[in-house]
């Protein structure tokens, strides 16, 4: 109570000293603390919607993000809170998916590789990760031990190995894995993008996928998996880019379904540039798929790797309506563009919310893509998956963290038969 009369009289004394120079509209202050003190929680005024002049944001280049904490706000300093804050509520809803007790935790420092395909086997309470090059040639998986406290991480390798898995999920006691990379002599046998499937009671894997009548996939990445046992895939072409392949990609980036029963494979969208998270929705009607072709390369044989950031680039997630009996997609339409860096992995929470991983933090959006929170980290988040008991553990993977967040918002339960 005395904190809030505190912030009010802030409010009207702020308010009145821009009143003369500022834009009508202007809330000051844009950013307060506020929610549960287990963790730091910055409620963000209006989407700080209307801003006192002079402010600025520098755009991202290359290979750096500039995030939207940093973004120059020199006439509201409560601004300087965003920076600090592990939660940062945009939407009255984000106490639901907060709950009453949350924490976000840095759980381990890894590599600055990146650390993708987290995939949560209940049956052992452990959290399967990948890492990819660097090192070049990198072939183990990770794996998180839930069952110690606290949690421990150590290296994993399958029977035979699996190259560079760049996305997972979890169906029928398996981990599907997104094989992203390929060439002749991966751990002394060849390799190609594809599907493989890894039984995590035995170590066995084998490949379901790894020709497209022929050709290489380019970056088999990120999948799932619907009631048919249908795989759904995005192939982008960041293999050729990263050089996780010795093959220049020989098909359009395009997503696909195919099905293990028949082998068929069936395009389902040929129109993003970089297509990378895939996810259904928990009833089934919609699927989400994120464009990150703001990071593209050139796939020329012979042209210079890596995919450097276009800031006016594609970053932007598509929602899709389900059709043809559960097999197509169709009214293809953006719902958000992302705040920071690109939406790279994206999974839909149980209530259906969508949580995608955007440069250094996780965007928390409902089904038709208003931001409720975001979840900040100081490294870029590839992707994430939700553990424990009740599935409302979820862990953020990317390049030089690994975190842990407590909360209310619960994952779609993969052992479950799902739509
Ligand atoms: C904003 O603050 C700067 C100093 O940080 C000051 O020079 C400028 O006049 C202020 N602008 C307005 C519109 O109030
Ligand atoms: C991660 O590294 C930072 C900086 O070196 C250090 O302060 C922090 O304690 C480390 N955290 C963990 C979980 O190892
Ligand atoms: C194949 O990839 C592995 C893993 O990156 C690497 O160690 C090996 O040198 C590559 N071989 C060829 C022929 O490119
Ligand atoms: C599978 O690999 C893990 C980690 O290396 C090991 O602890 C376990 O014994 C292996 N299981 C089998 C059946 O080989
Ligand atoms: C950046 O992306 C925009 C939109 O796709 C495109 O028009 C522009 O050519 C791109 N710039 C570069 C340098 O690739
Ligand atoms: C529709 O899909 C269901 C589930 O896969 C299948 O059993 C049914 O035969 C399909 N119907 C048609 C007309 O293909
Ligand atoms: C799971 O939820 C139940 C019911 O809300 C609660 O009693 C239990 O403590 C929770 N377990 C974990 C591990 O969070």
């Amino acid at each position: 109570m005395a904190r809030l009369t505190l912030i009010s009289a802030l409010v009207v004394l702020l308010r009145g000293v821009s009143a003369q120079s500022q834009p009508p509209g202007v809330t000051a202050p844009l950013a307060r603390i506020c929610g549960p003190n287990t963790a730091k929680v910055v409620c963000i005024d209006r989407y700080a919607s209307v801003m006192p002049y002079h402010f600025f944001r520098t755009p991202s280049e290359g290979s750096t993000d500039i995030s939207f904490a940093q973004t120059s706000v020199p006439n509201d300093t409560s601004f300087g809170l965003v920076s600090t804050a592990d939660f940062l509520v945009f939407d009255q809803r984000a106490y639901d998916v907060l709950g009453a007790n949350p924490t976000y935790d840095l759980v381990f420092n890894v590599s600055d590789a990146v650390h993708e395909a987290p995939v949560y086997v209940p049956s052992l309470n452990k959290l399967f990760v990948s890492q990819l090059a660097p090192p070049t040639g990198y072939l183990p998986q990770l794996v998180i031990d839930l069952n110690q406290d606290p949690p421990t991480l150590s290296e994993f390798i399958s029977d035979p190995p699996v190259y560079a898995p760049n996305g997972g999920t979890f169906h029928n006691g398996l981990i599907y894995w997104g094989a992203s990379g390929g060439n002749n002599s991966i751990g002394g046998t060849e390799q190609r993008s594809g599907i493989r499937t890894l039984d995590p009671h035995t170590n066995k894997t084998t490949t379901l996928l790894n020709n497209y009548f022929g050709f290489y996939f380019n970056t088999v990445d990120d999948l799932f998996v619907d009631a048919t046992g249908a795989v759904w895939f995005t192939d982008p072409q960041y293999s050729w880019f990263n050089r996780l392949t010795d093959t220049p990609p020989q098909l359009k980036s395009a997503s696909y379904r195919f099905d293990p029963a028949t082998g068929s494979v069936t395009m389902i969208d040929d129109t993003l540039i970089q297509p990378n998270g895939i996810a259904l929705s928990p009833d089934g009607n919609h699927v989400y798929i994120s464009d990150t072709g703001a990071e593209t390369g050139s796939i020329i044989a012979g042209g210079p790797p890596g995919s450097p950031f276009n800031q006016t680039g594609v970053r932007t997630v598509y929602k899709y309506d389900r059709v043809d009996n559960g097999t197509h997609i169709t009214g293809k339409r953006p719902i958000w563009y992302a705040q920071d860096w690109v939406p790279d992995g994206l999974k839909v929470a149980a209530n259906g919310y969508i949580v995608t991983g955007t440069g250094p933090g996780v965007d928390v959006l409902d089904p038709f893509g208003v931001l409720i929170v975001r979840v900040q980290t100081n490294f870029i988040v590839q992707n994430i998956a939700w553990t424990g008991a009740n599935l409302t553990d979820m862990w953020l993977v990317g390049q030089g963290g690994i975190a842990r967040v407590r909360w209310s918002l619960a994952g779609q339960d993969l052992t479950k038969p799902s739509s």
